[in-house]
C-alpha cells in the first residue's frame, strides 16, 4: 500500500475522531424524561418530595425537574456540565461525608400512626450504570430533555 492512501486514510480517521469528540460520538445523550426522571422517582422521591424527611430537612425535592435544578434552600446541587462540581454526583457516588451519601435507606415508624419513614443509618449505593447515568446527564448539561 502506497504511503500516499495511508497519509489519506490517516486523515479521514482523524477527521473522524475530531467529529467525535465535538458530538460526543457513539454515546448516546442521556435524557432526564426518559433515564434520570425514573431513578429519582424510584429511589429518591420516597424522601425528597413534601412531606419528606429529606425534603423538610434540606429543602431538596425531586418532584420536578425544576425542583432539582433549584437545589437544596443553601442553593444548587448540580452544576450543569460538570459532575465533578456537583453535589449530587458526590452523594450518590459516595465522595460526599458519609451521613449524608445518598439514596439513604428508610425505616417505617410503624409506632407512628400515619407509617412516617424515617432516614435509616447507612447509605444504600446506586447500581453503577444508574451512577453513571447521573454523571452523564450532568456532564452533558443537565438538559430537561
Ligand atoms: C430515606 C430518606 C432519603 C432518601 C431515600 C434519599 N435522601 Fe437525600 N437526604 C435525606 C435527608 C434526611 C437529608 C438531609 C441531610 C441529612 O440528614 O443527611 C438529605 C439530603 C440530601 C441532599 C442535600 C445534601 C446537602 O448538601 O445538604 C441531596 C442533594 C440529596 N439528599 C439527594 C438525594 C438523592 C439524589 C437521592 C436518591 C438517589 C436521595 N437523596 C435519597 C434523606 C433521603
Amino acid at each position: 500500500m502506497s504511503t500516499r492512501i495511508l497519509s489519506i486514510r490517516n486523515a479521514i480517521y482523524a477527521m473522524s475522531l475530531a467529529a467525535c469528540s465535538i458530538t460526543a460520538c457513539g454515546q448516546r445523550e442521556v435524557s432526564y424524561n426518559r433515564d434520570i426522571n425514573p431513578i429519582f422517582q424510584t429511589n429518591c422521591a420516597i424522601c425528597h418530595t413534601q412531606g419528606g424527611a429529606g425534603y423538610s430537612q434540606s429543602g431538596f425535592s425531586v418532584a420536578t425537574y425544576q425542583d432539582v435544578m433549584k437545589g437544596t434552600r443553601y442553593g444548587p446541587v448540580v452544576s450543569p456540565g460538570s459532575s465533578v462540581g456537583s453535589t449530587l454526583v458526590r452523594l450518590v457516588k459516595h465522595q460526599a461525608d458519609e451521613t449524608i451519601n445518598m439514596p439513604k435507606n428508610y425505616t417505617i415508624d410503624l409506632a407512628a400512626h400515619d407509617n412516617i419513614i424515617m432516614p435509616g443509618n447507612n447509605a444504600r449505593r446506586l447500581p453503577e450504570r444508574e451512577i453513571e447515568l447521573i454523571t452523564k446527564w450532568v456532564d452533558q448539561g443537565a438538559k430537561n430533555n
